[in-house]
């Protein structure tokens, strides 16, 4: 089509996009196009005359047919032994039609990075959730993946937790470290009133910083034991809600903190550093308050403690030079985003990012509650991921015997009400909604793979040959097939999971037609075979797509 819009009007056209999309209704054919309706006004040509010349100089040979519809739209009719064939490729592919990249990519993406002695809380979930996402989709795409969670596991809080715990008496890290959550939280909790209370006990948790970040043995013992006791608790989430991450993925603050001296040194050796207010800070170009005035990025604090952003620009290094990424993607609250421009920028200007790394933020809403503010329990505290779950799996408990089933679906429908939603938009947690089995749901996809499961199941042995598609309802589901690996590549690029979901739901929207006109196992010969075959392809597509998104589909529901 590209060609022939450059033949019929000379080389300023040349990689058009001609935007063939799925047709809106069966008689459009298979894809339409609105380019001569596009190309009218720069061209000062009549819409349909446009589309005649196009068509004339378009050679399909018998791949399919082109027709000039209503004001001046193309609709594309494959012919259906290229659905067939289409399907044919998938079916013999075990990688479904996605290939593998010229040159693939070393791809970190930064996620979950919950708090040590925190609770994981909503906005966790969804860094999780999505960058558990993107790193499949990158993974499948034939890129190498490096998954790290950024643990906050350093800073002048622990100064104050470790003087409590040596207040309390608690000096054996093992039984710090067999702490679960509710007594961390507790812990902190003391921790905290009493270092606003007593100023006495706040100064010697100052001293405890200096000492942890000194290397002191005795605070260093107990602050791993911390560590260990919210890694315990991190990857029970983890493993419930069954995300990739494992130990191997941590990569907390605390291991960039012997580096972070020099990152000040260097920066000042640029001659990037200023001193403001006895904090050293860098302005990056481009960015002002709501004054106007340049705003700082506070490398080291005037206390002397190093911020987030120095961690963050340690971390970028690290990652440029020792694991020689190509791209970064910090999946990361959007109210971050400004610390991350700053943090990019500073590290551009220092040279410590060159322009060949790709690195994005994807920032992304906020949950919010049935009232549509954000998402709080009664008492007004956020709501804790656990709490979260244990709701999912209480919505759906009554409706399977199988206690893993009831999670693959509590997951599903929690997962997939995230992704779907344009990672930028807060959404609200509606567990009725999203956990419904009818409309764009997770679990509605997964009784969509359950069935084609339970229907294949029903013809053990067959044998998986495409012949001729002659019916419409075929013939959608085959073009929809024809989309997965488009849409893979789309999520990559993009880093856009919505994409994803919204694929998989017209996918099963075309097996729900197909079902309704085409019986499969009462189908008699060659086009039981294809039927079956359809089927088969559909099965593993939506199989496969669903775990993109780290949903499991259970074949039994
Ligand atoms: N721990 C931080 C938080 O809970 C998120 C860290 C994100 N990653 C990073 N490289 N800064 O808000």
């Amino acid at each position: 089509m590209q060609d022939a819009v450059v033949t019929c009007f000379g080389d300023a056209y040349a990689g058009i996009d001609p935007e063939l999309r799925p047709a809106t209704r069966p008689e459009f054919g298979h894809l339409q196009s609105n380019l001569p309706l596009r190309l009218a006004g720069p061209l000062g040509l009549p819409p349909r005359e446009i589309g005649t010349r196009l068509i004339d100089a378009v050679d399909l040979d018998d791949v399919g047919t082109l027709e000039l519809a209503g004001a001046g739209f193309l609709n594309l009719t494959w012919s259906p032994g290229v659905l067939g064939a289409a399907v044919g490729d998938l079916l013999t592919d075990p990688h479904l039609g996605v290939p593998t990249p010229e040159s693939p990519q070393r791809v970190v993406v930064d996620y979950s990075s919950p708090n040590v002695a925190k609770q994981m809380h909503v906005g966790h979930l969804r860094s999780t959730v999505i960058g558990d996402s993107l790193a499949r989709v990158l993974t499948y795409a034939g890129h190498d993946v490096v998954r790290q969670n950024h643990l906050g596991d350093w800073g002048t809080q622990f100064g104050m937790l470790v003087e409590e715990l040596l207040g309390e008496g608690f000096s054996d890290p093992r039984g710090v470290a067999a702490l679960d959550m509710a007594e961390l939280l507790a812990l902190y909790q003391r921790a905290k009133a009493r270092f606003d209370d007593d100023p006495g006990f706040a100064g010697s948790a100052r001293r405890r910083v200096v000492a942890l970040q000194s290397g002191d043995p005795t605070t260093l013992a107990l602050w791993q034991a911390l560590v260990d006791a919210s890694m315990a608790e991190f990857d029970a989430t983890y493993s419930r809600l069954g995300v990739l991450l494992t130990d191997d993925d941590f990569d907390g603050e605390s291991r960039y903190n012997p580096q972070l001296p020099g990152i000040v040194e260097d920066l000042r050796a640029l001659a990037l550093l200023t001193e403001s207010a006895g904090a050293q800070v860098v302005y990056p170009d481009g960015f002002t308050g709501r004054d106007g005035a340049p705003l700082p990025l506070i490398v080291r604090k005037a206390d002397g403690g190093f911020g987030y952003a120095a961690t963050d620009l340690a971390t970028i290094r690290h990652r440029v030079d020792d694991l020689a990424v190509d791209r970064v993607v910090y999946v990361v609250d959007h109210r971050q985003s400004q610390h991350f421009d700053m943090v990019f920028a500073v590290a551009r200007a220092a040279g410590w990012l060159p322009d060949s790394v790709e690195v994005q933020h994807i920032g992304f809403g906020t949950v919010l509650g049935p009232d549509g503010r954000p998402f709080k329990t009664r008492s007004g505290e956020t709501v804790t991921l656990t709490s979260l779950l244990d709701d999912a799996e209480e919505a759906v408990a009554a409706r399977y015997d199988n206690p893993e089933v009831v999670r693959a679906v509590a997951n599903a429908a929690v997962k997939y009400a995230d992704l779907s939603n344009h990672l930028a938009r807060d959404y609200a947690f509606d567990l009725a909604r999203m956990s419904a089995t009818t409309g764009e749901t997770g679990p509605y996809l997964q009784y969509a793979h359950a069935r084609v499961c339970s229907i294949l199941a029903q013809a053990p042995g067959a044998t998986y040959v495409i012949g001729t598609l002659t019916h419409p309802a075929e013939q959608r589901l085959a073009l929809e097939l024809a989309g997965f690996a488009p849409v893979v590549a789309k999520v990559a690029e993009t880093l856009e999971p919505h994409h994803l979901t919204a694929y998989l739901y017209g996918l099963a929207t075309a097996l729900t037609a197909f079902y309704e006109s085409c019986p499969v196992l009462k189908a008699k010969d060659e086009v039981r075979q294809t039927r079956l075959a359809l089927c088969e392809t559909t099965r593993r597509v939506l199989s496969e797509g669903l775990g993109l998104l780290g949903i499991e589909a259970p074949q039994r529901m």
